[in-house]
C-alpha cells in the first residue's frame, strides 16, 4: 500500500542549506523574509531570492502560492521553492501552501524550512495530503519518494504539533487506497480484510457474513449480491473512546465494489470507473482510521455495507420484490439502483443496535447528483437543521465542497410502487433527491440524520483541492471535524 510520505523534523542548519539535495522550500511574508533561513538562501544565491521577492510576479502571487527559483547559483539543490504566506495567513492558505509545495517537489527530496509560524502545522498537512500516489500495480516506476525534511527552530513541538494532522492525512489516504484499488484486487472478502487489519489502532471490527445477515433479514441488500461470486458482508467498526454509554455518532457506508448495474446493465464506456463505487464504504473507513489514530473522545461506529452488483442467472430481476430488515417490501424496478438497497438495511441495523446520537450515510449513489452539482460539490440531504449546519460548518473549514439539496413529500410520492410499499427508482426528475427520500423512509422517527451523496466527489478526472487525479478521499476530513467540534468531551 501506498505509505504516508516520511517527515523528518530536525533544527535548522544554516551551513547545511548551500549543500542539500533536492529542493529546498522557505516561507516568505508578503512583510518580507521570515526566519533565518531567507537571509542564508539570499546570500547563497548572490540576492537572487531577493529579486525574486521584490519582483511584480511576486507582489502579484496570492497567499499560499509558490514561485520557484530553478537551479539557484551558489546550492546544490535543483530549486528555492518560494512560498508566500504571512505570519496571520488563516489555516486553509497555509494547507494550500504545503499542496502547492507539494505539486512543486515531484519525487524530489525536499528540506522544507518553517520558521516559527503559527500555521507550520497546516503548512505540513496540505504537503502531506497532496503527496499521494496509487503504484501498487505500476511494475517500472520507481516507488521511492524524496525525502522531506522539516527544519525548524523547535522540532519536537513542531512533530508534536504535527500528529493529528498527519494522522488524519493517513485517514484519506487509507481512503483513496481503498477507491483507486480495482475490483478484482478489492473484493468484498479483501475489503473486510483490510479493515478487519484496524484493530490494532484500539478499533473493534466485527465482521457479518450472508448467513448472519439473512438471520437479521437484511434481505434488501442481499438481493443485491446474489449475481456475484463474491460473498456479500458488512462491517462493524467501534471506536468508544467517549465517554461510557454515551450514544455514538454513526457513520454508514456503500461499499459497492464493482457495480456493472446488474440485470438493467449499464453501458459498456465508463463502466471501469464503477471500481469507485465503494466510495462511501472507503469513506467512513478512513474516517474510522483517522479518529482511532487521533485517539478521539468520542463514540463512534462505522458500518459498510460490501456487494458486487453483477449479472447472472442468480441475479436478482427488474421487477423483484424483496422484503428489507425494517419489514418494508421494495419492488425493484432497476437493479442499477443497488446502492439504496444496500444503505436501507445498514442504516436500520445501526439504529436498532445502537440508537447513534446522530447518522451520518455516504455513498457514491446517483449520477443525477453529479449532473446537478459537478465534482465540485457532495450533495447534502438531511432531516436535522442543527446537525446539517454543523456539517457543512464542518466541511467548509475543511476546505471540502459540500451543498445542502431539498427533501418534500412530492419527491417521496415518486416512489409509490403499485404491488409493494415502496420501489426502488422514482424516474429521471430530482434523481439523487427521490434517491435521498428512498434512504429517508429508514430513517427512524427523531433520529438525526445527514445523507451524502459522493458521487461525483469521490473521484475525478483531474486533480482536486487536496489529491492528484482519481480517488479524493473526500468527507474524511469534514466527518473527524463534525465529530471534533459536536461531539468530543
Ligand atoms: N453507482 C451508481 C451511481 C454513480 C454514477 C456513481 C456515476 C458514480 C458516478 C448508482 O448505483 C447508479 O447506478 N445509479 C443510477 C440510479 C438510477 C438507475 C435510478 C444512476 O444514477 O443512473
Ligand atoms: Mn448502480
Ligand atoms: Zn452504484
Amino acid at each position: 500500500m501506498s505509505k504516508l510520505a516520511e517527515f523528518r523534523f530536525t533544527e535548522l542548519d544554516l551551513d547545511a542549506l548551500a549543500t542539500a539535495e533536492g529542493r529546498v522550500a522557505i516561507v516568505v511574508g508578503s512583510d518580507g523574509l521570515l526566519g533565518k533561513a531567507g537571509p542564508r538562501v539570499n546570500r547563497l544565491t548572490k540576492g537572487a531570492l531577493k529579486r525574486l521577492i521584490e519582483s511584480e510576479r511576486f507582489e502579484k502571487a496570492k497567499e499560499g502560492e509558490v514561485i520557484t527559483l530553478g537551479y539557484p547559483t551558489g546550492m546544490a539543490a535543483e530549486a528555492v521553492d518560494v512560498l508566500k504566506l504571512t505570519r496571520t495567513a488563516k489555516h486553509d492558505s497555509a494547507r494550500k501552501a504545503g499542496v502547492a509545495l507539494a505539486k512543486a517537489k515531484g519525487e524530489a527530496a525536499l528540506t522544507l524550512c518553517l520558521a516559527n509560524l503559527p500555521r507550520a502545522s497546516e503548512i505540513v498537512m496540505g504537503l502531506a495530503l497532496r503527496l499521494y500516489r496509487f503504484t501498487p500495480h505500476k511494475t517500472e516506476e520507481d516507488k521511492a519518494q524524496g525525502a522531506i525534511t522539516v527544519a525548524c527552530p523547535k522540532p519536537d513541538e513542531l512533530e508534536a504539533a504535527c500528529a493529528q494532522p498527519l494522522a488524519i492525512a493517513g485517514g484519506v489516504h487509507f481512503t483513496r487506497d481503498l477507491v483507486n484499488e480495482p475490483a478484482n484486487v478489492l473484493t468484498t472478502s479483501e475489503f473486510a480484510s483490510r479493515l478487519e487489519a484496524l484493530a490494532p489502532l484500539g478499533l473493534t471490527v466485527k465482521v457479518l457474513d450472508e448467513p448472519e445477515l439473512a438471520e437479521l433479514g437484511m434481505h434488501s441488500l442481499l438481493s443485491v449480491g446474489h449475481g456475484s461470486a463474491s460473498p456479500s458482508k458488512v462491517v462493524i467498526m467501534e471506536w468508544m473512546g467517549g465517554e461510557k454509554g454515551a450514544a455514538p455518532v454513526a457513520l454508514v457506508g456503500k461499499g459497492v465494489v464493482f457495480d456493472t448495474g446488474g440485470i438493467s446493465l449499464k453501458p459498456a464506456a465508463g463502466m471501469e470507473d464503477m471500481t469507485m463505487d465503494m466510495g462511501g464504504a472507503g469513506t467512513v473507513a478512513g474516517a474510522m482510521q483517522a479518529i482511532a489514530a487521533r485517539k478521539a473522545k468520542a463514540n463512534v461506529v462505522g458500518i459498510v455495507g460490501l456487494v458486487e452488483n453483477m449479472p447472472s442467472d442468480r441475479a436478482t430481476r427488474p421487477g423483484d420484490v424483496v422484503t428489507s430488515m425494517k419489514g418494508d417490501t421494495i419492488e425493484v424496478i432497476n437493479t442499477d439502483a443497488e446502492g439504496r438497497l444496500v444503505l436501507c438495511d445498514i442504516m436500520w441495523h445501526v439504529q436498532e443496535a445502537y440508537k447513534p446520537a446522530a447518522m451520518v450515510d455516504l455513498a457514491t449513489l446517483t449520477g443525477a447528483v453529479v449532473v446537478a452539482l459537478g465534482h465540485e460539490n457532495t450533495g447534502v440531504y438531511s432531516n436535522d437543521d442543527s446537525l446539517c449546519n454543523s456539517f457543512l460548518k464542518a466541511a467548509a473549514s475543511e476546505g471540502e465542497g459540500a451543498w445542502r439539496m431539498p427533501l418534500g413529500q412530492a419527491y417521496a410520492d415518486q416512489l409509490k410502487s403499485r404491488i409493494a410499499d415502496v420501489k426502488n427508482v422514482g424516474g429521471r426528475a430530482a434523481g439523487s433527491v427521490t434517491a435521498a427520500e428512498f434512504l429517508k423512509r429508514f430513517v427512524k422517527d427523531g433520529q438525526p440524520w445527514i445523507h451524502l451523496d459522493i458521487a461525483g466527489t469521490a473521484s475525478t478526472k483531474a486533480a482536486s483541492a487536496f489529491a492528484p487525479v482519481g480517488a479524493t478521499g473526500w468527507g474524511v476530513m469534514a466527518l473527524n471535524r463534525l465529530i471534533a467540534d459536536n461531539f468530543e468531551g
